[in-house]
């Protein structure tokens, strides 16, 4: 039970938290372009999926050189899939895999995955063990055939090599297979905070790094982050060697840093407050000129890409277009948008009336 990369980092660590449908590779390539975060973590991928061969999933996993840290995520019941999911995460060349146990969304948690797992103890121990087993396995040589990763999957990922890491990513030589850190991410609880006998269990169950939400499942959203209970926790994290992220509603660097100190967690990770602020972890306003060339960017390498509908990209747009004098009308006009052209055409258009 390695700690991997998460020794090598320096405390306090402040890193982008995974948000499904929001940290896909363009934006996470954004944020390591203009402030990168210590560590960044993927979309959540469903195990089950990937064992069915739904190839579809994978370029949720694309990411770039410039990333790394960078650790994948995966959500799902089946044990057996968490460890075909883990060899395959570990032969991308990801320097962590991350299990989910704090999902609240019914469609996941009502199948027993994310965090339902905090009620089901039993299984989040089994999960814990098969991806440690397909970290090991990898270690020891086994191959993706031999893991009984799916025929698609492997064909997917061997065709697109490239989009995982670049050249020093996917796993090539025997020589290069290493042993990869595994954390959990999770929530205080289920209907009820039991924040601490959960992370006791946890870390009973071999967890070396662990990030808490200070909310339950029955909360989701509402309300406001626990940070006395996750104080509590990061106490329990620090008698036992066990790193600890606190996780919920920081609003800025200055902030994360004061929580840090006050609650005496080793990092905290970064959520909504980075919706269209990859600048974050500067702690710096960007200028209008900044902002605006990110949107181009943004847009030019989602398109580079190219394996998401043009429309999932207009949540982005729209969280960048605030904050300036003629902020509303450009977000009117992205809405329009059907092509990054059009995005850049608005640019343009805007650039010339300021002038
Ligand atoms: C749109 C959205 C998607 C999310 N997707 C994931 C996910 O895939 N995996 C995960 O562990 N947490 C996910 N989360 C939870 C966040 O990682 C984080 O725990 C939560 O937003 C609280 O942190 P914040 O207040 O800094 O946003 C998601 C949150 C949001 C808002």
């Amino acid at each position: 039970m390695n700690r991997g990369f998460w020794d090598n980092l320096k405390k306090p660590i402040i890193g982008l938290a995974p948000m499904d449908g929001v940290t896909d590779p363009a934006f996470r390539y954004m944020v390591a372009s203009v402030s990168k975060p210590a560590v960044m973590f993927t979309e959540f991928v469903n195990v089950e999926g990937l064992a069915r061969g739904v190839e579809k999933m994978l370029p949720a996993f694309f990411y770039s050189a410039k990333e790394r840290p960078v650790v994948a995520q995966l959500f799902g019941t089946e044990t057996d899939s968490f460890y075909k999911a883990a060899v395959m995460l570990c032969y991308l060349g990801f320097d962590g895999i991350d299990i989910n146990m704090g999902c609240p969304v019914s469609k996941i948690a009502s199948k027993g995955a994310g965090a339902a797992l905090i009620k089901n103890p039993k299984l989040a121990k089994k999960i814990i063990k098969s991806v440690y087993k397909g970290i090991n396995d990898f270690a020891n040589g086994i191959s993706l055939e031999n893991a009984g990763v799916h025929e698609n999957i492997i064909s997917f990922v061997k065709k697109n090599k490239d989009m995982f890491g670049g050249k020093n990513g996917v796993v090539a030589k025997n020589s290069d297979r290493k042993l990869i850190p595994l954390s959990v991410k999770t929530r205080i609880g289920y209907d009820e905070i039991c924040a601490e006998q959960w992370a006791k269990l946890l870390i009973s169950f071999g967890v070396k790094t662990l990030t808490m939400h200070g909310r339950t499942l029955k909360q989701l959203y509402s309300g406001e982050a626990n940070w006395e209970v996750l104080g509590n926790v990061a106490k329990i994290c620090k008698e036992n060697d066990v790193m600890f992220f606190a996780n919920g509603d920081i609003s800025s660097l200055e902030d994360a840093h004061e929580k840090i100190k006050k609650y005496g967690c080793d990092g905290v990770l970064i959520g909504r407050a980075t919706n269209g602020n990859p600048w974050f972890f500067e702690g710096k306003e960007p200028s209008l000129e900044d902002r605006l060339n990110v949107i181009k960017k943004h847009v030019k390498y989602f398109e580079k890409l190219s394996y998401l509908p043009f429309q999932t990209l207009k949540k982005h747009l729209a969280w960048y277009t605030k904050g300036f004098d003629g902020a509303k009308e450009m977000r009117m006009s992205f809405m329009q948008a059907q092509s990054g052209k059009d995005v850049y055409d608005v640019i343009d258009e805007f650039s010339r009336k300021i002038k």
